[in-house]
């Protein structure tokens, strides 16, 4: 048998809110092959960006472990995480947010190229400029988007330079949470084909966070259901669409998407 690309074991986050404790995440269990593709839905609070931001070591469990590659990162010190830092990236939900304002578009994108954990990990190095005109070309940004500044752009466009930075260190992995929940309705569309074009041409292995099932559904191939910080149905998309299992599942399929205001 060959070793998952991730395997988690019992994970279990707890954050503590003053005097009170919250169990994010309650003994969670998931593994995870190279080149698929999976979606995590879930209600709000249920545990499901506190799981990928573990699974990217982003945040450390309170308790369980994870492996990527057969290695165990939990508890391995930064010094020792260059090899996730370039095979696993992320995208976030607001690139306004996201992108350092006050740099050029072109250092945001190799930024990633630049810390000494990641450059250490990229044998012989990449070529900063080559590889900037590279994920721009992939993303359809017009090539001199380098020199300009991220308010430049529209908000979709904003969410493709994000997803070229993430591309630039040619990561295995890319994590999306809510990568399209913050932009204009007219533009989700584009940028949910452009990742999917993406990780088929580049072979990815996809971990999609997002509250919109339609989102999931056309990018994914597997799909994990959350509630309070428990994986309660998981199967490949299909079937969990088809057959759902909880009466939870078939109520997140059953709402009509919801406009959410983003605190
Ligand atoms: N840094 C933190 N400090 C304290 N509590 C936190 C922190 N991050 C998350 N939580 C709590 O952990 C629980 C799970 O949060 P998480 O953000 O993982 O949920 P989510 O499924 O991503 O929700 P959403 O769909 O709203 O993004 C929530 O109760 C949340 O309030
Ligand atoms: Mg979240």
């Amino acid at each position: 048998m060959t070793e998952p690309l991730y395997r988690a074991e019992a994970l279990t986050r707890r954050y503590r809110n003053g005097r009170t404790e919250v169990l994010a995440l309650d003994a969670v269990d998931l593994s995870l092959d190279a080149g698929q593709r999976l979606g995590i839905v879930g209600e709000s609070g249920s545990g499901k960006s506190t799981l990928v931001r573990l699974l990217a070591g982003l945040d450390r469990p309170t308790s369980g472990r994870v492996w990527f590659e057969g290695t165990e990162i939990t508890g391995l010190p930064e010094r020792r995480l260059g090899f996730l830092r370039a095979a696993v990236q992320m995208v976030f939900q607001d690139p306004r947010s996201s992108l350092n304002p006050r740099m050029n578009v072109g250092d945001i994108i190799t930024e990633p190229l630049r810390s000494r954990l990641v450059r250490r990990q990229l044998p012989g190095g990449i070529d900063h400029a080559r590889r900037l005109a590279e994920v721009l070309e992939a993303v359809d940004l017009p090539a001199d988007s380098g020199t300009r500044y991220p308010h430049e752009f529209s908000g979709g466009q904003r969410q493709r330079i994000a997803i070229a930075r993430a591309l630039a260190p040619k990561p295995e992995v890319l994590i999306a949470d809510e990568p399209v929940s913050a932009l204009d309705v007219s533009v989700r569309a584009q940028v949910l084909n452009l990742l999917t074009d993406l990780v088929a041409a580049q072979g990815l292995t996809l971990i999609v966070v997002s509250h919109d099932l339609m989102v999931v559904r056309h990018l994914c191939d597997r799909l994990a259901v959350m509630r309070q910080g428990r994986i309660v149905e998981q199967g490949d998309t299909a079937s969990v669409y088809g057959d759902p299992q909880t009466d939870y599942t078939k109520a997140l399929l059953a709402a009509v998407p919801k406009i959410r205001i983003e605190g």
